[in-house]
């Protein structure tokens, strides 16, 4: 088959494809190689196109070894970077080369959630290290100093009950987060009452509205609202987030919870019911507000900490969010409190 008969086949592959005889003069292009250079380079040299050293390599494995090369090849496309996994594949007319196949295959997706991963990776190794730090510190402390002194060893044991209590929520919010991200494109499927989720979590609340001496103000919530939705999910969700305005809300004051109907919500564009959660806490810098959905993101690190935050109770709720086609909009005045809105399509 001469390299001319291959055209229609290197028609047909998705991936940017071309062709070059034993001098690396290019002899037969496809269509997506066209799209990625922005050009057709046919009857040029592949060395003058290609010109990064391991692609250079990997095509001489290909020429003079017979031998497939890969490389890594960086393209510096309009968009930016993308990274392209290269292979030249010998072609051979019995035991000779007469060229080579050389293909690239975009990677920038993949290496992405790699990162991504990895980052997760490290964030949870740092995050459980700091709680396994000070519970082996305090070990070490109970078994000399603290020895013969039961009033610190007290001391110590409740706040190593403390640490190990927060590992735990640590552990089951990561399970839910994974979860919740699992399921994330299936689409739930039951008809639920919104107001009586988010009635039956208030109810559940009354030890920690008590304990830190919080009201909650409640309007709309005598309303008919029905969504498609997953109810154990939606109760995770109004969870998280009216235990977050009971925490940040600060002791003594009030928080809101007013549910309405949005006759067509202009993100969403569809009607839509609206439960707002707003605090009367010292609110939260702009600076923050797009960062606070990530993983482990907290605003004052230490604060949350000592409240036994994991920093993920807000990504399981956007993940609950974006499984129901909602949306979640934060707003905040310093000084003056959060609200945080949650919007689900009405069905
Ligand atoms: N109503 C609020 N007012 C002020 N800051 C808030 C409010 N809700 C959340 N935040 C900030 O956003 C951060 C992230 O919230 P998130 O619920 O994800 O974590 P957390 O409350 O620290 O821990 P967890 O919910 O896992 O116990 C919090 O640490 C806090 O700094
Ligand atoms: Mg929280």
């Amino acid at each position: 088959m001469t390299h001319r008969d291959a055209k229609p086949i290197l028609a047909g592959i998705p991936l940017p494809v071309m062709l070059i005889d034993t001098d690396y003069r290019i002899t037969l292009t496809n269509p997506s190689l066209l799209e990625l250079f922005g050009h057709d380079p046919g009857g040029m040299n592949a060395l003058t196109l290609l010109r990064q050293a391991p692609v250079l390599a990997a095509m001489d494995t290909a020429i003079r070894d017979g031998q497939k090369g890969n490389a890594r090849f960086i393209f510096n496309g309009l968009s930016g970077e993308v990274v392209y996994e290269f292979q030249a594949s010998p072609l051979t007319d019995g035991s000779k080369v007469t060229g080579a196949v050389l293909s690239f295959e975009d990677r920038s997706q993949a290496e992405d959630s790699e990162i991504i991963r990895r980052d997760f990776v490290a964030n949870i190794s740092h995050e459980l290290r700091t709680p396994l730090t000070g519970l082996t510190g305090f070990i070490e402390t109970l078994r000399t100093t603290a020895r013969n002194d039961p009033d610190a060893r007290d001391r110590f044991l409740e706040i190593m009950e403390n640490e190990a209590h927060r590992m735990n929520r640590m552990v089951s919010d990561l399970l839910s987060l994974s979860r919740v991200q699992a399921d994330e494109r299936v689409r739930p499927r039951n008809l639920v009452n919104v107001a009586g989720v988010v009635r039956s979590v208030i109810a559940t609340l009354e030890g920690k509205l008590k304990d830190a001496s919080v009201e909650v103000a409640t309007t709309g919530l005598s309303e008919e609202a029905e969504v498609m939705a997953d109810r154990d999910q939606l109760i995770q969700l109004f969870l998280n987030l009216i235990e977050n305005a009971i925490k940040y809300g600060g002791r003594g004051k009030t928080v809101h919870v007013g549910l309405s109907q949005v006759p067509q919500d202009a993100t969403l564009r569809m009607p839509a019911f609206r439960i707002d959660i707003r605090d009367e806490g010292d609110g939260i810098d702009p600076l923050h507000l797009p960062r606070l959905t990530e993983r482990f993101y907290r605003v004052d690190d230490h604060r949350s900490r000592e409240m036994g935050g994991t920093g993920l109770g807000l990504a399981i709720v956007k993940h609950i969010i974006n499984r129901h086609r909602g949306r979640l909009k934060i707003t905040s005045n310093q000084g003056v409190g959060s609200c945080f809105s949650v919007i689900l399509p009405a069905p």
